[in-house]
């Protein structure tokens, strides 16, 4: 008997609830990754904008070999060394105080923004939180609740009860969605699923502004765009330098390059009094003891990695990276004027490519953003659908300009099809 192919042992023991492409990866270097039969491809989604370093990064490599033969998980029941110093170190790149809780993925660390909220609004009787159109916050029933898509939704009732959503970018729709039960907005500064959609200036700020009027939290899903993808540790100073700071975000996907972790930081914004009129501290605090936990959040391990790739996307100079090699994409982009590009989006390495219909000379059925991903992984170039009609080009942080060069040049030649 001959020994099943990966495809075949994901057919019988594998759930099917992704639709997966027809492709096995095998190893990755830097930029690039290798499948079954070692073929090379450039890869521009990397992991959906999780390894910021690219693959096999050799500091990250060593520094997880070196904490696994050390310590690898000891439960939050003890203090380890690698979780103080990342809290540290995020608490420091945020720039406003506050403090840290860890977690293992984006949808989890959401679901602490949920809790502080509603532990925020208890004593007000507020629970609600508003959030947008299009947007996408995990696949929990929390996650799923909070997003604003409905596919997420279907066959899940009853959803969890108090999330909001209204249209993205609309200030005057969010103002009119804020009611006596309001605890929290909660926002993608880019909305990443949705097809990489930045939020305006005066929409963020205008927004901060709404949440001092009504004392709400002003929670920010930085899962996706966070930690550097954008061009700025901090994707929301990407679209306001200074003057809008959240009370709360999240994060996950690039803080550790693959290696599961997600956190979440709240800031010393007071809370307010409990029912009994008793003050109770700064929003960094509200999670008091047996309020919130899990087994592995941040332990030695996830730490590490953590630390590692913050560290290396300083040292590396990788933000302004971000911010060069993400421009030159995008007006390379638009200056080719592809027939099959009808507008290209972005923030940094954070990159939208809107489809037109496309012709039958393209070839494939279905979806235009299925139909160009798959022509693109032909000719060797991994870039992820997002929607009916987006492609997202999400990069590790340190691509060269010849790698962008290359990666331009294979879109010229898939999406220029007449
Ligand atoms: C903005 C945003 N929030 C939350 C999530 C969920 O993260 P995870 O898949 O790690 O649970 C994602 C994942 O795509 C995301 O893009």
């Amino acid at each position: 008997m001959t020994d099943p192919t990966t495809a075949e042992l994901y057919r019988d023991y594998v759930m099917p609830t992704y639709g997966r492409f027809d492709l096995t990866l095998a190893r990755g270097e830097g930029s690039r990754v290798w499948d079954e039969e070692e073929k090379e491809y450039l890869d521009f989604g990397a992991g959906i904008a999780v390894c910021s370093l690219g693959h096999s990064h050799p500091k990250l490599s060593k520094a997880i070999a070196d904490q696994a033969a050390r310590l690898v998980h000891t439960s939050n029941l003890y203090l380890t060394r690698p979780q103080g110093e990342l809290a540290k170190l995020v608490v420091d790149l945020v720039g406003l105080g506050g403090k840290v809780f860890f977690c293992n993925s984006g949808a989890e660390a959401n679901e602490g923004l949920y809790k502080l909220a509603r532990k925020f609004g208890a004593p007000s009787g507020r629970h609600e939180i508003i959030t947008f159109t299009n947007s996408f916050h995990g696949r929990t029933l929390g996650g799923i609740s909070a997003t604003g898509q409905e596919k997420v939704k279907a066959g899940f009732a009853p959803l969890v009860e108090g999330f909001v959503h209204v249209p993205f970018n609309d200030l005057a729709a969010v103002d009119a969605a804020i009611t006596p039960k309001t605890a929290a907005i909660l926002l993608e500064p880019v909305q990443g699923e949705g097809g990489i959609n930045p939020t305006t200036p005066e929409f963020l700020k205008g927004v901060r502004a709404l949440c001092d009027r009504h004392n709400l939290l002003l929670l920010f899903d930085e899962v996706q765009c966070g930690f550097g993808r954008t061009g700025d540790w901090c994707a929301w100073r990407t679209i306001v330098p200074q003057g809008v700071e959240p009370d709360a975000v999240s994060w996950a996907k690039g803080i550790a390059n693959g290696f599961p972790l997600g956190a979440f930081w709240a800031g010393t914004r007071i809370a307010g009094p409990d029912a009994d009129g008793k003050e109770r501290g700064p929003l960094c605090d509200l999670l008091g003891p047996g309020t919130h936990g899990t087994t592995y959040g941040g332990n030695p391990l996830a730490a590490t990695a953590g630390l590692t790739v913050l560290q290396a996307i300083g040292e590396e100079g990788l933000l302004k990276n971000a911010r060069e090699l993400g421009n030159h994409l995008m007006q390379s982009l638009e200056a080719m004027k592809l027939p099959a590009i009808r507008l290209v989006r972005g923030v940094g390495l954070m990159i939208g490519i809107e489809l037109n219909d496309l012709p039958t000379s393209f070839g494939g059925e279905g979806l235009p953003s299925i139909r160009a991903t798959k022509e693109l992984m032909k000719a060797g170039l991994l870039v992820i659908p997002s929607g009916e009609r987006t492609i997202r080009l999400l990069p590790p942080l340190n691509i060269t300009k010849a790698e962008a060069d290359k990666a331009l040049a294979i879109l010229k030649k898939v999406l220029g099809v007449p």
